[in-house]
């Protein structure tokens, strides 16, 4: 039996052109994916709207969803529209108003060898509801991060722009740490010793009112968020500029925060440097950003990102995939469970 009890998840997910029970499972455990993170997945979220739930940038995460799957030679068994379909369809089926949407490309059984040669190619879509990543808290307050003396693997040796599962491994075991020594979430340096990202999300400082952000060149996932974020503030007449962000720039940014579909705009307040291996926890130094509480910039695009998702802007409406076809029938369907489709709403 599987215990649920801190991932309850949902009723059902889709597997292979199946709908499954959560609490069933389809994989074997010599599958190839179990052993060497031979998978390729996406993150996505539905939010709450007037017209039912909607999925944000669903176009563009299905396009990654296929770069991602190229970068190792991988072939997508079902194309891009019925990836698509299936994501607001699952959501339908477990009748939620919001979720995130997780599909999963994965070499199954076929043979253990490294390359997956024998091995079928399985696509897995989930969802669930999923609060704040970092925490509720963490929107409202900000977080404190440990900037770490590990370097994200560079783009001379892999896509680091990808979401292959096995390339997660770095974050999941520094997300941990920092975790474990009492901060909200890790950063990474790259290469250059330049400031590359957070485990599972992208950064951007603020300046003099100017936003920055780093691109691939700088080991960064080129995050749809990130991207969203600074298309919305140029439309807000801010100055933007994609470059690389040296650890000064971080540690003396007015305002920093970070963006991902999970962590969506999260304000970082403080830094602490460990960099130094040398050095014990009591002697790192702590950099606290602004006053110490999320900046005026971050919040702003906090709030029309909150909105855009929640379908409150038109002018980004087309940024939004709605799970039903209607109004009506997503009404009907979610048994009129849905706040935001009171009449007057809608
Ligand atoms: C390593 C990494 N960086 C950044 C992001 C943010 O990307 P997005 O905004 O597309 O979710 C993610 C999440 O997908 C990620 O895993």
């Amino acid at each position: 039996m599987l215990d649920l009890s801190n991932f309850p998840g949902a009723k059902y997910y889709w597997h292979n052109g199946k709908i499954l029970d959560w609490d069933s499972y389809a994989i074997h455990a010599m599958a190839h994916v179990a052993h060497y993170g031979s998978s390729v997945f996406e993150g996505i979220r539905a939010y709450e709207t007037p017209r039912g739930p909607a999925i944000f940038r669903l176009k563009e995460h299905i396009d990654r969803f296929f770069y991602s799957a190229s970068a190792i030679n991988m072939e997508v068994p079902y194309p891009h529209d019925e990836i698509s379909e299936t994501c607001r369809m699952v959501v339908r089926k477990n009748q939620l108003n919001s979720a995130y949407i997780r599909p999963n490309l994965f070499y199954g059984y076929g043979n253990l060898g490294l390359t997956p040669h024998a091995c079928p190619v399985n696509l897995t879509v989930g969802c669930w509801e999923w609060g704040a990543y970092l925490g509720e808290e963490s929107l409202r307050n900000g977080v404190h991060t440990l900037l770490m003396p590990w370097k994200r693997f560079h783009p001379s040796q892999i896509n680091a722009s990808v979401k292959l599962g096995g390339l997660y491994v770095q974050s999941n075991i520094f997300a941990t740490e920092a975790r474990r020594l009492g901060y909200n979430e890790a950063v990474f340096l790259n290469i250059e010793d330049r400031i590359s990202e957070g485990p599972g999300e992208n950064i951007i400082i603020v300046k003099n009112g100017k936003l920055t952000t780093n691109d691939k060149a700088e080991s960064v996932l080129e995050g749809i968020t990130r991207t969203s974020i600074m298309t919305m503030a140029k439309n807000l007449g801010y100055e933007t500029e994609i470059a690389p962000i040296s650890v000064e720039d971080f540690l003396t940014a007015d305002e920093a925060f970070f963006t991902g579909t999970a962590a969506e705009v999260t304000p970082i307040t403080k830094i602490t440097d460990s960099r130094d291996r040398n050095q014990t926890q009591e002697e790192w130094k702590t950099y606290q950003l602004g006053d110490g509480k999320p900046g005026k910039i971050t919040l702003e695009l906090a709030h029309l990102y909150q909105d855009i998702v929640r379908g409150k802007v038109a002018e980004y409406d087309h940024w939004l995939t709605y799970v039903y076809d209607t109004p009506e029938e997503a009404k009907s369907n979610l048994n009129g469970r849905v706040k935001a489709l009171d009449p007057e709403n809608v």
